[in-house]
């Protein structure tokens, strides 16, 4: 008798055409999520458990990039940053609870350095996951020596209150560093 063929089954991972963006403001992403019915995502108030509520980093207005499934145009991801200085502030990497361990941190990250511009990134850790996988993207330990000292102030609180770590990231025309994230991309 012949054996009975099954087709494989999709790959649970998300690729990069599943997912498009829209870019908006932090309170525009937490109302697309909970009119979806999602309510994990919160204001950097709320999700920043170490940085100060009252700081920079938690209320310097943000631009946010919520990721959408193409086929349900069901909101399953955030990133976002917010211009101080010649700064940007990492506001956060969120993936939807019912999405996670799909790859798409990964797909949020390379949006944000897709769009992100020329200026430094400064981003506060509490989640070991996220910071291995900025590390493995070419971050590196931050350097203060050219901070304003407001922010090197949170960053220390953030430490002292449990935050892992501290990255950044220039972004660098033609680095080989660039040129691989594009090449992969595409
Ligand atoms: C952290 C978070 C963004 C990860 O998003 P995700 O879409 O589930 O992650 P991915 O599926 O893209 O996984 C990326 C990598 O991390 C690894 N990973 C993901 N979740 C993991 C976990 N819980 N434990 C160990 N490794 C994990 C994956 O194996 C993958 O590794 P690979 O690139 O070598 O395959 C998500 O869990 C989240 O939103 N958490 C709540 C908010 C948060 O903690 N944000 C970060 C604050 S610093």
């Amino acid at each position: 008798m012949e054996e009975e063929k099954y087709p494989e089954l999709p790959s649970t991972k998300y690729a990069a055409d599943e997912i498009y963006f829209k870019t908006m403001s932090e309170d525009e992403a937490i109302k697309v999520f909970t009119e979806d019915g999602y309510t994990g995502f919160k204001s950097r108030a709320n999700r920043f458990r170490n940085t100060p509520s009252d700081g920079k980093f938690a209320t310097q207005p943000s631009v946010h990039h919520v990721a959408y499934e193409k086929d349900t145009d069901k909101p399953v991801g955030a990133i976002g940053y917010a211009p101080y200085k010649e700064f940007l502030l990492g506001s956060g990497i969120h993936v939807r609870d019912t999405s996670r361990g799909r790859g798409l941190m990964k797909l949020l990250f390379r949006e944000m350095i897709r769009v992100k511009g020329n200026k430094k990134l400064i981003v506060n850790f509490s989640s070991k996951v996220a910071m291995n996988h900025y590390l493995s993207e070419g971050f590196r330990q931050l350097d203060e020596s050219e901070l304003p000292d407001e922010l090197i102030n949170e960053i220390s609180i953030g430490a002292a209150n449990g935050n892992i770590g501290t990255l950044e990231k220039y972004y660098i025309h033609n680095s080989s560093w660039w040129a691989a994230i594009k090449t992969e991309v595409i």
